[in-house]
């Protein structure tokens, strides 16, 4: 693939808009695709977010962030975005039948040899890659929030990725300053395997009354020196995406130790889905 790629991220959610600005400052052309204007203009505002507050840590220098900005478009087009495009990056809704009804749109509008990408958390890349003509040329990318703070990336090798494309995604992550990490397609791959399960369990403690959320983030702080705690984490991933996951644990593999908490069950039915939606655990402004 020649350098620098043009990049189109599909999604303009939390997720998206940060996988769209670790490209655009890896020196990529990034198209953002939503079918809704609102969502772009949000992943827009989150994007000049982002980069402010890099520019007020004194991480990124002024030049850098105003061309990491004018790097990112937004459209509603897919088909136009897509067209010539070298690398696609999926980053929708958790829910199988919406993704695979997308990648069947990007596969009819994409270049054949175009890398082509998954940042799913919950799901398995083999089988969203079933609708693909070119499965060979699909594997996952998963991104950790916050995207433009934390360095790792998962390289996904799903059952038919290649060779060529595996290192070509691992090239991809590097080139824009991350860490490629490569690993099977298992569920929760390697971080959420053992992330989810523990922030899973805080809620189990917490539905037990063993403390209140507060206490239980707190302690996990200043107890085990982590950089906030697993409710606090909880509300950042959104309470939609953790259930997901630990669904998706608990279904792949039956085993009991990944049943979902009643109360991570009952905030998402209520609609309280953490940061993104004002409140999950705690209340945001
Ligand atoms: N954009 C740019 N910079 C950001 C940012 C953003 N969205 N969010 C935080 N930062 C920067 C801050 O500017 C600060 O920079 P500095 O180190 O140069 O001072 C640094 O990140 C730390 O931020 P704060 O000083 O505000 O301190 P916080 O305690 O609020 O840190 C945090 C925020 C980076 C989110 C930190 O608490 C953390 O790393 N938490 C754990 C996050 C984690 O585990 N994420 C993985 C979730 S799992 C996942 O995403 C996978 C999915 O599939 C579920």
């Amino acid at each position: 693939m020649r350098e620098p790629h043009t990049v189109t991220v599909l999604g303009a959610g939390t997720m998206g808009a940060g996988i769209a600005q670790a490209c655009a400052s890896g020196g990529h052309a990034v198209t953002v695709v939503d079918r809704q204007p609102e969502a772009l203009e949000r992943c827009g505002a989150t994007i000049d977010a982002s980069l402010e507050r890099l520019l007020r840590k004194g991480s990124i220098a002024t030049e850098a962030a105003t061309a990491t900005r004018e790097r990112v478009r937004t459209s509603t087009d897919l088909a136009a975005a897509l067209d010539g495009t070298d690398v696609v990056i999926e980053a929708v809704y958790e829910d199988l039948a919406v993704k695979q009804d997308l990648w069947r749109a990007v596969d009819e509008h994409s270049r054949p040899d175009a890398l082509l990408a998954t940042n799913t958390s919950s799901l398995s890349v083999t089988e969203i890659a079933q609708v693909l003509r070119h499965p060979e040329r699909f594997c996952g990318l998963h991104f950790f929030n916050p995207v433009p703070v934390l360095p790792l990336v998962e390289v996904v090798r799903a059952e038919h990725t290649s060779a060529t494309t595996l290192d070509e995604a691992v090239a991809f992550v590097s080139g824009i300053g991350k860490t490629p990490i490569v690993c099977g397609d298992t569920p929760g791959f390697i971080v959420n395997r053992l992330l989810i399960p523990y922030v899973n369990d805080a809620i189990h403690a917490l539905g037990e009354g063993v403390a209140r959320a507060v206490d239980i983030d707190t302690a996990m702080k200043l107890g085990a020196n982590l950089p906030m705690g697993p409710l606090a984490l909880a509300d950042l991933i959104g309470l939609d995406v953790t259930l997901a996951v630990i669904e998706s644990l608990h279904r792949e593999t039956a085993d009991p130790r990944f049943r979902p908490a009643p109360r991570l069950r009952q905030l998402v039915r209520a609609g309280k889905l953490g940061r993104k939606s004002g409140e999950g655990f705690h209340r945001y402004e």
